[in-house]
């Protein structure tokens, strides 16, 4: 492997922790919400920015780095596993660049809407497949 795709794939990797850490962290912002919660929203919104933030960044540098690596390294796999990964790489793609246009516009709304959990669950349920799928095509 050239240090060229030794540097890719560190970066392919570092922006999967940064990923991880928006997307779980938006699932246990959720789980928190029980008779224990304290009211903090100003806090919670804050931490929301910076996962929604975090996640668009990690998507943009995974499919930048994971497309060079596909031309620069493996041409193009043909394995289910490569394309179950893309899809789901795809739809994690369109829910963080979704979630990112709409947050100002439902911020001064005073709120998502009721289908944005799911979205969060979707997404970290996405995120754990495509990494099982990139080790299923690559490992
Ligand atoms: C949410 C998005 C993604 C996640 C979580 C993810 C995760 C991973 C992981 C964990 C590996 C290491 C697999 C191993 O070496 O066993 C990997 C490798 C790889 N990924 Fe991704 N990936 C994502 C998106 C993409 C995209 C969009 C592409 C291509 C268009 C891509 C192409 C690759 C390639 C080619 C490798 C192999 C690198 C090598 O040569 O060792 N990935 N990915």
């Amino acid at each position: 492997m050239t240090v060229t795709l030794i540097l890719l794939k560190m970066l392919h990797l570092t922006a999967l922790v940064f990923g991880a850490a928006a997307s779980l962290g938006n699932i246990y912002i959720l789980l928190a919400k029980g008779p224990h919660d304290l009211p903090a929203p100003e806090f919670a919104n804050a931490l929301r920015k910076w996962f929604r933030l975090s996640a668009l960044g990690a998507i943009v540098v995974l499919w930048a780095t994971g497309l060079l690596l596909t031309v620069l390294r493996h041409g193009w796999p043909s394995g289910p596993a490569f394309n179950i990964k893309l899809t789901l790489a795809t739809l994690l793609l369109a829910i963080i660049v979704y979630l990112n246009l709409r947050a100002g516009y439902w911020a001064r709304r005073g709120g998502p809407p009721p289908y944005v959990p799911y979205l969060h669950g979707i997404g970290a349920a996405s995120l754990l497949l495509t990494v099982m799928f990139a080790v299923a095509a690559f490992g």
